[in-house]
């Protein structure tokens, strides 16, 4: 029998994998170990598809190193910053993604981030961990109450606004800046500022939930947090490369915001050490979309789009060659 078409280079629940070994005739890579790129790069030889993550970088030369075999790379995550896609699409190699199915999943983090950095649940949860609670106090770890507070929210793609229709069950009035205005439909209750300062003095709780892109790196540096509201939140679902870690951590340990909830890191998993320090950071291990519901809806999605493509057709989560503005609306 030929080999199988699909090469999986990243551990995967064994639902998933289940899932996948159901519908695709596959090759899986053994244990939990990450494979380097060039890793993945030797071990795809004479497979066509392709799986990998978010944490495998394809940039043009790594790209031009795959096995001429390769005509698909399926990528387990919405954001597909790690792939140049102008590059994959001059080599002839399709790229599928994740999108919608971790939506929900994303946006529960974002509140948990948010609900875990107002009401200082590392403090907390620290308190009891090391044995020093002495008992119920009025005076003990006062945190801020979200409910009526303004949320801002930087990218109101899918994410962004599943994320606006959760807030909305804690009466939090939603703002939003972008380049563009939604559409009437997509707004809801939302209120569209062109001005990114006037955005910015309107977030009490700042949610960052855009794609990674040139134009977004870097976005929260230390002019933008000075606009922020006193007593702040900032919220980061989407990528550590939107945040200026020096700015960042020096506005936590000044106390010119109030706190932050973080699920993804510059440089991960070699996150800044400086935020483990700080009493005030809520921080979780980029699990955002890591629920089994998703774990295994992104597994169908990619095997949908691969079995789309092998019939000819253009899966919607195609990224290339055509579609990656559209996608940019994560
Ligand atoms: C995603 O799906 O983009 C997650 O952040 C994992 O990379």
């Amino acid at each position: 029998m030929d080999a199988p078409p699909l090469y999986v280079a990243i551990p995967l629940l064994p639902r998933a994998r289940d899932l996948i070994a159901r519908r695709r005739r596959a090759r899986f890579s053994e244990g939990e170990e990450r494979l380097s790129t060039d890793e993945i790069i030797r071990l795809a030889r004479g497979a066509r598809e392709v799986m990998i993550s978010g944490r495998n970088r394809f940039d043009a030369a790594a790209l031009r190193a795959l096995p001429a075999s390769v005509e698909v790379l399926a990528t387990y995550s919405v954001g597909f910053d790690h792939i140049d896609l102008a590059a994959a699409a001059d080599r002839g190699i399709a790229v599928l993604n994740t999108p919608d199915v971790l939506t929900d999943a994303v946006a529960e983090t974002a509140m948990l981030l948010c609900l875990g950095a107002a009401r200082r649940a590392t403090e907390s949860i620290m308190l009891l961990r090391d044995n020093r609670w002495s008992g119920w106090s009025p005076t003990q770890l006062p945190g801020l109450q979200i409910t009526g507070r303004r949320m801002g929210i930087y990218g109101m793609g899918r994410i962004g606004r599943c994320i606006a229709r959760r807030a909305a069950a804690f009466e939090m009035p939603v703002h939003y800046h972008g380049r563009r205005r939604l559409d009437a439909v997509l707004e809801g209750s939302a209120i569209y500022h062109a001005d990114e300062a006037d955005f910015l003095s309107c977030c009490d709780v700042l949610v960052l939930a855009c794609a990674a892109a040139p134009e977004t790196e870097l976005f929260l540096n230390a002019e933008r947090i000075a606009r922020l509201p006193r007593d702040a939140i900032v919220v980061n679902i989407a990528r550590g490369s939107i945040v200026d870690d020096d700015a960042l951590v020096t506005a936590l340990g000044a106390g010119e915001i109030f706190a932050a909830g973080l699920d993804v890191f510059n440089n991960e998993p070699d996150l800044d050490p400086r935020y483990l320090k700080l009493p005030n950071a809520f921080l979780l291990p980029h699990v955002g979309s890591s629920t089994i519901e998703a774990r295994l809806q992104m597994a169908a999605i990619l095997i949908d789009g691969l079995e789309s493509l092998e019939a000819g057709l253009k899966p919607d989560n195609l990224l290339t060659p055509h579609n990656t503005e559209a996608c940019r609306n994560r």
